[in-house]
């Protein structure tokens, strides 16, 4: 007996500036993430200011879904997939950020996209804002920095809210808002300039930064409530949703510091953010951290209003891996400062240290949804591994479907727990670029596509074992996995 309602969505997700290429095709601007070189799981990426012609900036070719869109959605149609998540790169849209007219162009091509989804009968869900922005902004205005982005943020939505009206009904305002609170959010989610540097994602900050971080993200949450107004006027349809990324933090030892802490980090790490987005308001513990930190926000006389009026139909997070945190600097010392936190010793890691952790996921969707009885989606999930293509052009890829596989279940058991779970799009359904790295070798795909960390390859398609396992778990309703 399936524990997942009928009309679940499964699905995939991608984002534009790691699939599409084609970067300066068809009018496109140039954005932030045009400006990433590749790195590796050792070597962080750099942001450089000018494009260098011995460096390789993956985004410009990615996997040219650009030109393969129709085959790829058919192939995720063959799996029977209900969704497919996506996002619109702004740059195609409007090149520049603060143009007056938008790029036709640009318009027409995710028409096609989005008429190709429904004609396989796939609901799109797209994301407006996911990781990237029109370069230009960060130049003149230091991103979103500037209050000025609100209102370049609203003429995009107004344009692909009313182009696209009765093609798209789901809508997320920003990919992984949360990333804003951390140390690096600022150049990453924040399109905030920064000179040629590499992308340390340790990086420790000023106070000054800081602040300016955080009215960057209040910004964001303005304009994220703006467009949740304006998608509900022009569409009774439309259904608007936050993105979190779904930082599970476990406290190291049961020493009480180490439980306060992680309760800490997973307040200030999800539910800051989260709580603005569905409620409309700061949490308490928000100005704790402001005064403590010298934060001041400037604030518009009619914010309030606009985040009152501008909160979310549904609530959306990524979940990968959890994390470890604890109080005792020796502890932080001999994990070497990880991104990923500190090792948990029950848990199992990927290549790229990431946890093997099915349970964080039940936790985190009986956490979320007990704090605001929403409908909620994973609109990521997956394990990022490298892929042996045998000479049959088969790939066995058996450790995804088991980290797959124990996820969905944990996903049934929350729905049984209660929570209103309604979608699951798996991160990178096809091969793409990494974002934290810019590889193409830490594939998430059921899909492999031929291409290197170098750019070089056919860019054929193949399908890997897990392919037809997804299928065989949509098709059963998560019954058989
Ligand atoms: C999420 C992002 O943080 O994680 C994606 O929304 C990203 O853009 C995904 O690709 C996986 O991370 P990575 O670094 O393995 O690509």
């Amino acid at each position: 007996m399936t524990t997942f309602p009928k009309d679940f969505y499964w699905g995939g997700a991608t984002a534009a500036n790691q699939c599409e290429g084609a970067w300066d095709e068809d009018g496109k601007g140039v954005s932030t993430a045009d400006h990433m070189t590749n790195g590796s799981h050792r070597v962080p990426r750099r942001f450089t200011a000018e494009f260098k012609p011995d460096l390789y900036y993956p985004s410009h070719k990615a996997i040219d879904h650009y030109h393969h869109y129709e085959e790829d959605i058919a192939l995720f149609a063959e799996m029977g997939f209900k969704m497919y998540r996506m996002s619109i790169a702004w740059t195609r849209i409007f090149p520049n950020g603060d143009d007056e007219k938008p790029n036709q162009a640009g318009i027409d091509h995710y028409r096609k996209v989005f008429k190709t989804c429904k004609k396989h009968g796939i609901e799109p869900l797209v994301t407006i804002s996911h990781y990237e922005l029109p370069y230009h902004l960060t130049e003149k205005y230091n991103g979103w920095a500037s209050r000025d982005l609100v209102d370049f943020y609203f003429n995009y939505c107004k344009v692909i809210f009313t182009e696209y009206k009765g093609l798209v009904k789901y809508w997320l305002t920003f990919n992984e808002i949360n990333i804003m609170t951390m140390s690096f959010g600022g150049v990453f989610a924040g399109g905030m300039r920064s000179s040629d540097s590499a992308f340390d994602f340790t990086v420790k900050e000023t106070s000054e930064n800081r602040a300016v971080r955080f009215q960057a993200l209040h910004h964001q949450f303005v304009a994220s409530a703006k467009a949740v107004k304006l998608a509900h006027e022009i569409d009774q349809e439309n259904k608007v949703g936050c993105m979190i990324a779904g930082l599970m933090s476990y406290p190291y030892t049961c020493d009480p510091q180490d439980v306060l802490l992680a309760q800490q980090k997973n307040e200030f790490g999800n539910f800051l953010c989260g709580d603005v987005q569905v409620r409309g308001e700061y949490p308490a513990f928000a100005n704790r951290f402001f005064k403590e930190n010298n934060i001041v926000l400037i604030w518009a006389e009619d914010d309030y209003q606009t985040l009152q009026a501008g909160k979310v139909d549904f609530y959306s997070f990524s979940y990968y891996a959890s994390s470890c945190v604890s109080h005792d600097p020796k502890v932080n010392e001999a994990s070497g400062n990880m991104m990923m936190g500190i090792p948990n010793p029950y848990l199992k890691a990927s290549d790229w240290g990431w946890t093997l952790d099915a349970t964080g996921l039940r936790v985190y969707l009986n956490m979320v949804y007990s704090r605001y009885q929403i409908p909620l989606m994973v609109v990521e999930n997956g394990l990022g591994a490298v892929d042996k293509v045998e000479e049959d052009g088969s790939i066995h890829d058996s450790y995804r479907i088991d980290y797959l596989r124990e996820h969905v279940k944990t996903m049934g058991e929350a729905i049984l727990d209660g929570v209103e779970l309604i979608a699951y799009t798996t991160w990178g359904c096809i091969d793409l670029v990494s974002a934290g790295t810019g590889e193409m070798k830490k594939r998430y795909g059921f899909i492999y596509v031929d291409n290197d960390d170098e750019g070089n390859g056919t860019m054929k398609r193949y399908k890997k074992d897990s392919f037809a396992w997804y299928k065989k778990v949509i098709a059963s309703n998560g019954t058989q996995l």
